[in-house]
């Protein structure tokens, strides 16, 4: 079994089979109902155990209908209702009981350090769905979402972010490594990428340039992302870090700098990051790409049971 923690963890050749499995098994499903299970049914009879420390819509559905999917079952665990979050239980028995009783856990958590002691303890895979650093599920779907709407490897594309260095922006950065591709990343002054992730795309060659005009930034790409400017794990003044980013909202003058072709891509949900015309206009595939999760988290899924072709 595999674990899905964090993109720079997983070799390139393995995120490369994920992403073709997603395609093949998508393709495959034109006119099957959501929870009809895929032909072959590779997890049958499998629990997928997924908990929430954190709010989530698309993440949540997305790993129900994909178990469904795989012909396996969810059960979904609110952290609130378990003794771990009072203080009354371990994190180490827990991975010990969760590993008895289901056959993979997925987890949105508010701190990297329970995903280290769970993946120590569990002996089923851990999947990472969303943490203050990273959220590799996302970001691998998003991957997915560029190649099949741009017809084209990601290496082959100009990709930008404008917006706040967070954990999506993290796990992109260590998919822009992984995938070979190049990244315009937009932001403010003091509010650049961590440093170690930046030596880390340094020593692996990536190509990442950072501008602090969202106009330049945008220049030539072929795909803008952005996110909220205060993420859910964010402990800041609020009011100052939104006027810090008031010039890095993502408007149609920004879109327009970009090339002509160019999408536009948010996680979601949003804030006021983005102008309402850009998110609702043509060159926004933000629905696509939500919807896209199911398929990606299928073949994450089948990768951690390593039942990938
Ligand atoms: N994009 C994303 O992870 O959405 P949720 O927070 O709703 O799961
Ligand atoms: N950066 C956002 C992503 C939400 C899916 C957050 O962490 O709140």
């Amino acid at each position: 079994m595999k674990h899905f923690i964090n993109i720079k963890d997983i070799p390139s050749k393995d995120l490369k089979k994920i992403i073709l499995d997603a395609k093949i098994r998508k393709t495959k499903r034109k006119n099957f109902n959501t929870l009809d299970s895929d032909k072959d049914s590779p997890l049958k009879g499998k629990l997928l155990i997924q908990m929430f420390e954190k709010s989530s819509l698309r993440t949540r559905l997305s790993f129900y209908i994909a178990i469904k999917q795989l012909n396996g079952g969810a059960l979904t665990l609110r952290s609130d209702e378990l003794h771990l979050s009072k203080g009354g239980e371990s994190l180490s028995d827990m991975a010990k009981i969760i590993s008895t009783f289901g056959n993979a856990f997925m987890l949105r958590t508010d701190s990297e350090k329970k995903l280290e002691v769970l993946k120590k303890h569990m002996t089923i895979p851990l999947i990472n769905g969303l943490s203050p650093k990273s959220h590799p599920t996302q970001v691998l779907s998003d991957v997915f979402t560029i190649e099949e709407i741009k017809k084209k490897p990601i290496s082959k594309l100009q990709i930008c972010w404008i917006g706040d260095s967070n954990n999506v922006l993290n796990s992109l950065i260590e998919a822009s490594v992984k995938f070979s591709f190049n990244l315009n990343v937009g932001c403010p002054k003091k509010y650049e990428p961590n440093k170690n992730l930046l030596s880390w795309v340094k020593k692996n060659k990536g190509n990442i340039k950072i501008f602090y005009d969202s106009k330049k930034a945008a220049k030539g790409s072929d795909v803008i992302f952005t996110d909220k400017v205060i993420s859910m794990n964010d402990e800041v003044n609020k009011v100052k870090k939104l006027k810090d980013f008031k010039n890095f909202k993502v408007t149609p003058e920004v879109m327009n700098c970009a090339k002509k072709d160019a999408i536009f891509l948010h996680c979601l949900p949003r804030g006021s990051e983005v102008s309402n015309s850009v998110f609702l206009g043509k060159q926004s595939k933000v629905f696509e790409q939500a919807l896209n999760r199911i398929y990606v988290q299928k073949s994450i899924l089948l990768y951690c049971f390593k039942k990938l072709r």
